[in-house]
């Protein structure tokens, strides 16, 4: 069976898909992008993605293309053309196309909005998170609005390219000493005492939807979470560290660079967040 994309109003063949050679996002990437996961035709913590698309488009003054039902209603017949139960829903938005300039289109633009779906395997990234997974670490050379979720994501290209040419599954993100976040996922470290240490929101991470899930989780479970900042050196020396994401809900990390955490073995708060987790977002 052929997949089927979603651009501008149609359904159309994944093959044929295409925007035009001027769109905004593709000349400047002058546009935001959701990824959100669907897992047995529920999609995770849906509320708390469509208020990020919803507050990224404000913060570039565009206008939102189309309001939370029909975006639902969007993405069900997605999944419903691609038979798909457990997927990866992509939503990008761009400020659409206009002879090239560098200033927002004088008369406006029509949005372009586009979305695809595809098969995403639970049963793997479980397995995955059973081991646990390595990362490394590189400086932060992001722009100051990082919060915003833009297709800009050149630096955070090169940091997941670096972590697979070193055999790691991420990056985690170095600015002024501080770990920020990784190129596609929250930080976490686990001090000794067992608080649970994630960086504050602000212009220096993507406010994280899993992130915010997991804090709700963590709370409920008696856990106590600081979001302040950390350094490298503390998370190398953490009990136990792990990330947050869409795509890997709490994923443990046993070995940051050369520096094994805990050890080495996925540490017991993380599995019990990402069960609370994967509880918890589907009815979100
Ligand atoms: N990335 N930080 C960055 C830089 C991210 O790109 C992401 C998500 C996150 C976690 O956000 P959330 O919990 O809302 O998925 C943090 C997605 C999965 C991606 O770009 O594919």
């Amino acid at each position: 069976m052929s997949r089927v994309a979603y651009v501008n109003g149609s359904f159309t063949p994944h093959l044929n898909a295409h925007v035009h050679i001027e769109d905004r996002g593709y000349q400047f990437a002058d546009g935001v992008y959701e990824v959100c996961i669907v897992i047995d035709g529920r999609t995770y913590d849906f509320d708390g993605h469509y208020r990020r698309l919803e507050r990224s488009l404000n913060e570039l003054r565009m206008p939102a293309p189309m309001k939370r039902a029909p975006l639902e209603a969007v993405i069900r017949e997605l999944l419903r053309r691609n038979r798909l139960r457990d997927a990866l829903v992509y939503i990008q938005v761009t400020r659409g196309v206009a002879p090239r300039n560098h200033p927002f289109p004088p008369n406006g633009a029509e949005p372009v909005m586009v979305m695809t779906a595809r098969r995403f395997n639970v049963s793997e990234s479980d397995a995955k998170a059973a081991k646990g997974v390595k990362v490394i670490s590189q400086p932060d050379i992001r722009w100051g609005r990082v919060d915003i979720k833009t297709v800009g994501l050149l630096p955070n290209v090169l940091a997941k390219q670096a972590a697979v040419e070193a055999g790691a599954a991420e990056t985690f993100l170095v600015r002024d000493g501080v770990v920020t976040e990784c190129s596609s996922s929250n930080a976490w470290i686990v001090d000794k005492s067992g608080v649970l240490i994630t960086h504050p929101k602000g212009n220096h991470i993507l406010g994280g939807i899993t992130r915010e899930t997991a804090i709700a989780c963590a709370q409920e479970l008696q856990l106590k979470v600081e979001e302040r900042a950390f350094t490298l050196e503390e998370a190398k020396a953490a009990t136990e560290a792990f990330m947050t994401s869409a795509t890997s809900f709490v994923m443990p990390i046993v070995a940051i660079d050369d520096s094994r955490i805990g050890d080495g073995q996925p540490g017991p708060i993380a599995a019990r967040l990402r069960n609370a987790y994967k509880n918890k977002a589907c009815g979100n």
